[in-house]
């Protein structure tokens, strides 16, 4: 071994053993004769002492040192005199008198420090990911992850749980994101799709009878990037057999609470709150709700069909809908410029028209510029559906039920964020059950499956996949914390004319649904247990779990929005040749 011991271990009572550390140099000081280093590892920081007696060609290479070279130091560990420990490092309490250095590596000039508590931008960190990776925040953060990793692993394999892997290389099938490809050599014009997900594998494996199934698994998806999306992820994955909803949400609230306890060293009380799919659109308008804050949204739309304002009444008489939040006591934190900022951002990213505001005075009065449009009773009746207080902010959204809930739930995230009403460690799950079975795609004139159309409907919803597909609700559930969805699953149709029947909804001509699910329905014809499962977002539970703001930071090598890793240069053109192997022409756009 280079070292015999690390950079975070040494104590006081190590004093006067001789040890040697490796590791980088963090800083180096000169104090009029007595170079100090502090040197680093994944560790901590140990601080080297280097005094002239070292031998005048050691001290002046020791001087010639530069932050993150990596050096190797024998010395003796020697106690700190009192005033001089340093209680913000481990380590404080001694520092080591080296008595030989050894360079075992240079640093070119960093174009950042990993030590300093400034963090460059983003650009430059994934540039020099393996700099930013040296940064103890995100040691620390990985180091979390890898833990929570071992204990999902741990908990399932005593629950009796096998962990299988399926492919990387597989089909593409329709539904869902964009996949990536990778064309095949060997079958000329034929491609592989990277899997979105284990889905159908593990659908596979229970038919096969394996009965307890997890997977820490890789998934491609090519879509628009955000803080909390990137195009591979991963997914702590796991499917069952002989179950029904209550049994997954059982054994993945034991998980929940067992990381809780293990990685954060918090309890969690079980069962963990459930709400229907569709409360939480009513009361939040988003199926991820924040339940750290209330602001809950009210529905204004019986009302708004008796008064004159025509914003409201327009909506209201055409079946739409008129909601509104009520930010309590923000009323004079948002100035009328503040407001119009709101205005144009609910405008710019949600397709509304606008946002209607009033503020509750001092005497209890609803004041603003369309306080005027409604009559005192019609006032009196808005301030007491929001039950409105002096000094509180109301806002209103007139619109259909799917952009008033997406405006609502955009300015109440925005506001609580603003007004600083969340608990920056308050961990918050809940479950969403019932989510419905289909979208309908105005575009496509179609229906979509919510989830995945492997889905199971509700056993008491079955009879309406002849009659009112929109009516129907499904075995569906989703994990959310602190309003991120951290994992979803649903109960599987194991019936196979069932399965051809929801494909026949989505459009597929049974000619396609056997060309591309014809595997499925074999499978699903030679004895099917009833089955279901879930997927975690492991990147967005870290992501939750570490305090970060986003995935990106949860993620030793991640891409950019634009779906490119900048230390790499991927994606990147490759040469002639390797395109020729693969029967591939690219056409410039
Ligand atoms: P779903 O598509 O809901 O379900 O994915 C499960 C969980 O994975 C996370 N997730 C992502 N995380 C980061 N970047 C992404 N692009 C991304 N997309 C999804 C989310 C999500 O809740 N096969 C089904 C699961 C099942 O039915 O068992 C599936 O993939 O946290
Ligand atoms: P107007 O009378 O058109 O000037 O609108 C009055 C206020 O209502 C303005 O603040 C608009 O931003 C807002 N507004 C317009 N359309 C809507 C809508 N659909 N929902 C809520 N507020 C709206």
């Amino acid at each position: 071994m280079l070292r015999t011991s690390t950079c975070g271990q040494l104590r006081r009572n190590d004093s006067g053993n001789t040890v040697t550390l490796a590791g980088w140099v963090d800083s180096l000081r000169d104090h009029s004769g007595v170079l100090f280093i502090n040197l680093r590892d994944r560790y901590g920081i140990t601080q080297i002492t280097i005094t002239s007696d070292i031998g005048d060609e050691l001290f002046q290479l020791v001087r010639s040192l530069h932050n993150e070279d990596v050096i190797q130091v024998v010395g003796v560990v020697q106690q700190r005199p009192e005033g001089i420990v340093n209680t913000k490092i481990a380590t404080g309490e001694i520092e080591v008198k080296a008595a030989h250095v050894t360079v075992l590596s240079r640093s070119a000039v960093v174009p950042f420090l990993p030590a300093s508590p400034e963090t460059p931008s983003e650009e430059t960190r994934l540039k020099y990911r393996f700099l930013d990776l040296r940064r103890p925040a995100m040691q620390r953060t990985l180091e979390l992850r890898s833990r929570m990793t071992k204990v999902m692993r741990d908990y399932f394999h005593e629950n009796n749980f096998n962990e299988i892997e399926t492919p990387m290389l597989g089909k593409s099938t329709p539904e869902g994101a964009r996949d990536y490809l990778v064309p095949s050599r060997v079958n000329p014009g034929t491609f592989y799709a990277l899997p979105q997900s284990p889905q159908l594998y593990k659908q596979i494996l229970m038919i096969a009878g394996y009965d307890r199934y997890i997977q820490v698994a890789r998934c491609f998806r090519d879509e628009d990037l955000r803080a909390d999306r990137q195009p591979e992820f991963t997914q702590l994955d796991l499917e069952m057999s002989f179950v029904e909803m209550e049994d997954i949400i059982e054994i993945m609230s034991g998980l929940v609470k067992r990381l809780m306890n293990d990685v954060l060293g918090r309890d969690l009380k079980l069962p963990i709150p459930r709400m229907e799919y569709a409360e939480a659109m009513e009361r939040f308008g988003h199926d991820a709700p924040d339940l750290r804050f209330a602001m809950e949204l009210v529905d204004l739309t019986e009302l708004a069909k008796t008064v004159e304002f025509r914003v409201f009444r327009g909506v209201a008489d055409s079946g739409g809908r008129v909601r509104a939040i009520n930010a309590k006591a923000a009323a004079e934190k948002y100035s009328r410029k503040d407001i119009d900022t709101l205005n144009q951002w609910v405008i710019d990213n949600f397709g509304a028209k606008g946002v209607a505001w009033l503020k509750v005075d001092g005497d209890g009065n609803l004041t603003g510029p369309i306080a005027k449009n409604f009559k005192p009773e019609e006032l009196a009746a808005i301030k007491s559906k929001l039950v409105a207080e002096p000094n509180d902010f109301l806002l209103f959204s007139a619109d259909t039920f799917e952009t008033t809930s997406r405006v609502l739930n955009g300015l109440r995230r925005r506001l609580a964020a603003e007004l600083k009403l969340i608990d920056p460690n308050e961990m918050n799950f809940c479950w969403i059950v019932h989510f419905p079975m289909f979208d309908w795609d105005d575009e496509e004139k179609r229906y979509v499956a919510m989830h995945h159309p492997f889905t199971a409907p509700l056993n008491e919803h079955l009879h309406y996949l002849d009659s009112e597909p929109r009516q129907i609700k499904a075995q569906a559930y989703d994990l959310v914390l602190n309003g991120f969805e951290v994992g979803g699953g649903t109960i599987r149709i194991h019936d196979g004319a069932v399965q051809e029947k929801v494909f026949n909804l989505l459009g597929m001509t049974p000619e396609t649904c056997r060309q591309m699910f014809g595997f499925l329905l074999d499978a699903l014809s030679f004895g099917a247990p009833p089955h279901g499962g879930i997927a975690l977002g492991l990147d967005r539970l870290v992501m939750l779990f570490a305090g970060c703001d986003n995935i990106r930071d949860c993620i030793a090598f991640p891409k950019t929005m634009k779906a490119s890793d900048l230390m790499t240069g991927a994606p990147d053109v490759v040469a002639a040749k390797q395109l020729d192997e693969l029967h591939i022409a690219t056409k410039k756009t």
